[in-house]
């Protein structure tokens, strides 16, 4: 789907001034963004649900440094409501603004499509759920067992954020 009024900037700047390079998801980048959020999550993605990026029903960006991919971001929407489904940094690349970058380039691309951003984040996840208040998300529900976990199940927090 291309998003009519909102091109997709070609490069962001991060707080600390890194340039980043920003593209879609293409299918020659799956492999490595599968590799990036391996390195960041205990159970990553299939590529099936990557490759869902590839046909409209989500929409992923990469961003690239100096030739390397250091982060990308998921997103969604439909019938006004946005949600974020997946964001990952390269750890050596976490805690340089980066992440929040991601962020910003998916609010802008959502903007026009969604008036609310929901996300669901593992409540051990304090890393991200951190992030995620820093960045103005709320607390709006909880999904017992919604996770699967080492040895078990692990609840899941919904976060919002409002965008208009
Ligand atoms: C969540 C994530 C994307 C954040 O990316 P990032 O590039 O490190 O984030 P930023 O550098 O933009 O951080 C912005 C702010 O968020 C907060 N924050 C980010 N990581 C944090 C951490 N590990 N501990 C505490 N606060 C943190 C800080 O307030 C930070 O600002 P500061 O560095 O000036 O203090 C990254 O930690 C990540 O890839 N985590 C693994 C994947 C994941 O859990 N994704 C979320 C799935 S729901």
């Amino acid at each position: 789907m291309v998003l009519k009024g909102y091109p997709l900037p070609e490069q962001l700047t991060t707080q600390s001034g890194a340039a980043l390079q920003v593209r879609p998801l293409a299918a020659s980048d799956i492999a490595d963004v599968m590799a990036l959020e391996a390195r960041v999550q205990t159970h990553p993605w299939r590529r099936s649900s990557y490759e869902d990026c590839l046909n409209g029903r989500h929409h992923c960006w990469t961003v690239h440094n100096e030739g390397r991919l250091v982060g990308f971001v998921v997103v969604a929407w439909a019938g006004g409501d946005g949600e974020l489904l997946n964001i990952a940094v390269a750890p050596e690349k976490q805690r340089h603004g980066v992440g929040k970058a991601l962020l910003e380039l998916a609010l802008e691309q959502i903007k026009p499509f969604a008036s609310m951003l929901f996300l669901e984040v593992r409540v051990s996840n304090t890393q991200a759920i951190t992030f995620y208040e820093r960045e103005q998300f709320f607390e709006v529900g909880h999904r017992p067992n919604y996770y699967p976990a080492n040895g078990g199940r692990e609840d899941a927090l919904i976060l919002a954020r409002q965008l208009s």
